[in-house]
């Protein structure tokens, strides 16, 4: 499996603490039969990209040498931009996957205005780059309005949802969604979105034994393993949805 949304790298974020904890988690990802690790640091758009970029790619190199010795998963370097207004102004070319044309973004869980991210991701395209929407599960107001990501799907943004919200380890909400994402096969990938060794960890394959065993086995295995590589090789995804997403049966009418 290929970890495509990951917090290992230390000190950047509100991810791994230091560089024992980033080993750690490359620990984890080795007993989970991790095979590779995309770094995915948190940054705002309109932070300061070139600071970033310089203390991302020296904590990588300082945790790739102090790995050398141990059985390691193979690291790229990637970032999961908080996108709002500021984005009409970044340079967020240089924020994508493994310098593809892969961003990986996130928004404010609060104030989560459709029609302003509707205008980000249209921003996104503009600049030639293919969106891939981090853990829209997680969000209340996709939680409440489908459509909405029917919509999203159809403009060519891609869906990434975290394992522990398939593994039934946030809120009931999250976990429907992100099992009708599966379902409808509307998710092109699963990450970990571990920020630490403990708590929020990146074991991936523990979380994957809690799927629910009505899933599509060979849909999860194709979002694990072979959608990153086309992601880390910058080959187009196929659109494979069956459908559009719909709340499932918890509507009940009276009369
Ligand atoms: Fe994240």
């Amino acid at each position: 499996m290929i970890d495509i949304h990951c917090h290992a790298l230390n000190s950047i974020d509100d991810g791994a603490r230091d560089l024992s904890e980033s080993l750690e988690m490359l620990k984890l990802a080795n007993e989970n039969s991790i095979s590779a690790i995309i770094f995915t640091p948190h940054i705002k758009c309109g932070g300061d990209i070139d600071e970033f970029i310089n203390k991302r790619d020296a904590l990588f190199d300082e945790l790739k040498s102090a790995a050398k010795d141990f059985e390691c998963p193979e690291l790229y370097k990637g970032a999961e931009v908080y996108a709002d207004d500021d984005i009409f102004y970044a340079d967020i070319e240089r924020l994508t996957i493994n310098n593809t044309k892969y961003i990986l973004v996130e928004f404010n869980f609060i104030q989560f205005i459709p029609q302003r991210i509707e205008k980000y991701f249209n921003e996104i395209k503009s600049l030639g780059l293919k969106p891939i929407f981090a853990h829209p599960e997680r969000y209340s107001y996709c939680q409440n309005d489908y459509e909405f990501l029917n919509y999203l799907r159809r403009m060519g943004v891609l869906f990434q949802i975290n394992a522990s919200s398939l593994a039934g380890m946030g809120s009931m909400n999250e976990f429907l969604l992100a099992k009708e994402l599966i379902n409808k096969q509307m998710a092109s990938f699963i990450g970990s979105d571990g920020h630490s060794p403990r708590g929020r960890t990146n074991e991936l394959l523990k979380m994957a034994s809690a799927f629910p065993s009505d899933l599509d086995a060979q849909y999860l295995d194709y979002v694990l393993n072979e959608t990153p590589l086309l992601l880390l090789g910058d080959e187009e995804i196929p659109d494979s949805s069956i459908g559009q997403i719909a709340k499932q049966g918890n509507y009940r009418r009276f009369h």
